[in-house]
């Protein structure tokens, strides 16, 4: 069943390729300036009365609408707000029928998330689910449903429900942006090819294994871990950041890099492990300057960059390259790459890396 892999968290990262191809082809085409999202029936009418969007939902899912929120705002021109469902729910939001909930939610069971969507239909907002489980009960309560179609995911720890959130995420940010005149068919197309061209990334990226496996084996011992990274790389990070105290139980915190400056320097020492994510090609000047600051305190830096951004070379320890692609798409291979450094990590230190310790795949309680 785990179809020769030894664990079925590999097995997911492998399926990748193969879960964004799926959740991907039936929604782009080549001829069309359009994105086909199946039966969401949010029309043009209906989108002009929104004046605000939640994204709400918990974990790694939470961690796909930030860079919802990002796209969206990007996109189309609408003010988002990402929320923590469990915060959301307890915190009298804001909502009347203006408002869209767009939900997050791979099992589509999660007791919070449900909370926050019933609370959100009371109050008259229209609610969109991106769900992993068809018959979920946030399908057949939302008004409309896109489906990531990633295949049951076993592993506690989510890789393919994610990477295809983020696919959803971006195709929701370009349809809106489309239904609302706020994208150019240049712009749509451009990032359009960058998707298309996402599974294959991805492919690229796995194929690097066993040099990330070299890697973790080589760091297994460490204690402390540090993400950093500005826009979307922020946001990627804290999903890097998430698998790995999930399953390898090593304390990391991931920060957006600007903030160093502003408390978590003084955790910086000789040896202290700082990833560093590099993919965002308006802000890589500054990563450089915040890798620089860290070096300078004795952190050994890990980069993750764009293949030809070569420069970084000069200031990091390590680099590990994604394939040159448009910024916006890199959180996709970036977070595979973090994935296999997650699980290598969780591997040498003899973790359960399918049933992390007090963890549960599907939390169906408060
Ligand atoms: C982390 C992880 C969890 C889930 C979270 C939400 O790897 O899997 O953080 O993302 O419990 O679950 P769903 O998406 O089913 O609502």
């Amino acid at each position: 069943e785990k179809g020769g892999y030894e664990h079925f968290m590999l097995k997911e990262i492998h399926e990748q390729p193969k879960a964004l191809r799926d959740t991907l082809t039936s929604r782009l085409y080549d001829d069309k300036k359009e994105i086909v999202l199946d039966k969401i029936k949010l029309g043009k009418e209906e989108l002009d009365k929104i004046n605000r969007i939640y994204i709400v939902a918990c974990g790694t899912a939470y961690h796909a609408g930030l860079i919802g929120k990002y796209s969206i705002e990007k996109y189309a021109r609408i003010p988002v707000e990402a929320d923590i469902a469990s915060e959301f729910r307890y915190r009298n939001p804001i909502i009347d029928e203006k408002t869209l909930l767009i939900l997050i939610s791979q099992s589509g069971e999660t007791a919070d998330t449900l909370a926050a969507m019933r609370l959100a239909k009371q109050k008259g907002a229209r609610v969109m689910a991106v769900t992993n489980v068809v018959g979920s009960s946030v399908s057949r309560e939302a008004d409309d449903v896109l489906y990531t179609w990633a295949g049951p995911e076993i592993a506690v720890a989510s890789t393919k429900a994610y990477t295809t959130q983020l696919a959803c995420m971006y195709m929701i940010a370009l349809h809106l942006g489309m239904l609302k005149g706020t994208v150019n068919e240049e712009e749509l197309t451009k990032i359009q090819e960058s998707l298309k061209a996402s599974p294959e990334m991805v492919e690229k990226v796995i194929k690097k294994e066993s040099a990330i496996k070299e890697f973790a084996y080589d760091k297994f011992n460490v204690r402390d871990v540090f993400f950093l990274g500005r826009g979307s790389d922020y946001y990627a990070s804290l999903e890097g950041s998430l698998k790995m105290k999930e399953i390898s139980y090593i304390h990391s915190e991931a920060y957006p890099a600007g903030e160093l400056k502003h408390g978590p320097i003084a955790l910086i020492e000789e040896g202290t492990v700082v990833i560093a994510l590099c993919t965002q090609t308006e802000l890589l000047e500054k990563m450089m300057s915040n890798i620089k600051e860290v070096k300078a305190r004795g952190a050994y830096v890990v980069a993750l960059a764009k293949e030809s951004d070569k420069a970084i070379e000069k200031e990091a320890d390590k680099v590990f390259y994604i394939p040159d692609t448009q910024d916006d798409i890199a959180p996709i291979p970036t977070v595979v790459i973090l994935q296999i450094l997650a699980y290598y990590l969780s591997v040498a230190r003899g973790c359960d890396v399918d049933k992390p310790r007090n963890l549960a795949k599907s939390v169906t309680v408060e």
